[in-house]
């Protein structure tokens, strides 16, 4: 399996958010003037509550928006707005960015191999909710985020990229996980870059990267990345 083609037009993200919102900016500030500049632009910011900061951020980017608010709604009725929103706006990939729901099949199914997400571990360590705090707590000397694509598993699907940070002695579950986000805003811009590429292939769970192309801002910091 491989990419999608190169071509020259603006590959159109769809973002999918839930709350703060900050891995969300980390994008649209590569879409404006980083890494995903010329490559990428923000198509739509989706969220399911209306509350989340990422949203009002957003919209006062001036960004398309849309809510649709999940609470009270069966998953698979609350998907398929999401969906047709997504449609509707030309998304060549979804990222979700601190997305609190799961999604159903129908949803995944509807995106091949054109969902993204983060998690705050290195997986498959430490999958579900309070990531760094489950990672502190088992005495890792390593943590980090994984950039994968999303199957119908929970953090599950074939993994972009990850990086990793050491847990220091001086750590709490806090500062550790401060220092995660960190490289998190690093890890997605440049894991949504080596997608939209289109140069790299999927061996069984391996994501081959098949073009020359190597890691811009990134190539100064990589012996953080984990290939
Ligand atoms: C991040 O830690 C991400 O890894 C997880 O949810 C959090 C979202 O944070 N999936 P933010 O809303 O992007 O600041």
């Amino acid at each position: 399996m491989t990419g999608p083609a190169l071509d020259s037009r603006l590959k159109r993200l769809g973002i999918l958010l839930s709350g703060r919102g900050s891995n969300f900016l980390a994008i649209a500030e590569a879409v404006s003037s980083g890494i995903l500049a010329g490559i990428a632009e923000i198509a739509v910011v989706v969220s399911n509550n209306p509350e989340s900061a990422g949203l009002s951020r957003a919209r006062e980017m001036g960004l398309p928006t849309a809510l649709f608010p999940s609470k009270g709604r069966k998953r698979a009725e609350h998907d398929a707005d999401v969906a047709a929103s997504l449609l509707a706006h030309r998304v060549d990939l979804v990222v979700l960015a601190g997305y609190m729901r799961l999604l159903s099949a129908e949803f995944v199914a509807a995106f091949p191999e054109r969902i993204l997400n983060i998690h705050p571990s290195l997986l498959p360590a430490f999958p579900g909710l309070e990531a760094q705090t489950q990672a502190f707590d088992y005495g890792v000397k390593t943590a980090g985020c994984t950039v994968h694509f999303v199957d119908e598993h929970l953090d599950h699907g074939v993994i972009v990229l990850q990086r990793s940070v050491p847990v220091l002695e001086t750590d709490d579950a806090h500062s550790l996980a401060v220092r995660i986000l960190a490289e998190e805003h690093k890890a997605y811009p440049e894991a949504i870059r080596r997608v939209l590429s289109g140069g790299y292939r999927i061996a069984g769970r391996r994501f081959l990267r098949i073009s020359a192309e190597v890691g811009g801002e990134l190539s100064s910091s990589r012996s953080q990345e984990i290939f």
